[in-house]
């Protein structure tokens, strides 16, 4: 059954923006590990790929509270009606969003508070959220061009 329902502009807009910073910011995220010791040190930090990942990395926490917020207060398109792959989808999101915040908040903590420990469990939920996001872009292909249901029209802006 083809799928007519979008999400709202603002939520396409930033669930695309989102994903372009996070990764871009995955990319930037090398070196981070020895600029932190360096912190740690007292050794004055410089580098725009530092400053941009961490402040990349803060613009996607912003933006995902908001578009949390859009989510909670418009909703999403009705469910397939898949039932089992339903509540696959729903899990996927609600995990995705959890990333989303959890893993760039440690980071900012790791980075602003000194905290070194929060350093490898950042990169490692980072690295989750990619691969994850890859078997989701995936399954979205695989609605797309072999069930052909038109489900990336729910995220294609106007
Ligand atoms: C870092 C990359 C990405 C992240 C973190 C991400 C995250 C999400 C999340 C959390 C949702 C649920 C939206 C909601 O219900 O509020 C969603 C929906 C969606 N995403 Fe992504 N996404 C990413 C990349 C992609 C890519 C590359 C595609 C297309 C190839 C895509 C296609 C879609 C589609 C079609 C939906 C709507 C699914 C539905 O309504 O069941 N996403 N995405
Ligand atoms: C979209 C959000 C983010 C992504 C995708 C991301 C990704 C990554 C990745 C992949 C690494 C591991 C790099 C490596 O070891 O090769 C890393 C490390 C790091 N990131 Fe992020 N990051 C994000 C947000 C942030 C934020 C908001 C901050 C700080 C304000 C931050 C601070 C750090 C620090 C300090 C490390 C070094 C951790 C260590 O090895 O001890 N990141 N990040």
């Amino acid at each position: 059954m083809p799928v007519s329902a979008r999400y709202s502009t603002p939520q396409i807009l930033l669930h695309w923006a989102i994903a372009v910073l996070i990764v871009v910011n995955w990319f930037l995220g090398d070196g981070m590990g020895w600029a932190l010791k360096q912190k740690l040190e007292g050794t004055p930090i410089t580098g725009t790929k530092i400053s941009l990942h961490v402040w990349i990395g803060v613009a996607v926490l912003v933006l995902v509270l908001i578009r949390l917020v859009l989510r909670l207060k418009q909703g999403a398109p009705a469910l397939l009606g898949h039932g089992f792959l339903d509540r696959m989808a729903e899990w996927m999101h609600w995990t995705l969003y959890a990333l989303m915040v959890v893993g760039p908040l440690l980071g900012a903590i790791s980075w602003f508070q000194n905290m070194p420990a929060l350093g490898d469990p950042h990169a490692l939920l980072m690295n989750v959220l990619l691969w994850l996001a890859g078997l989701h872009a995936a399954a979205a292909l695989y609605h797309q061009f072999i069930l052909k249901d038109g489900l990336l029209s729910r995220m294609r802006p106007m």
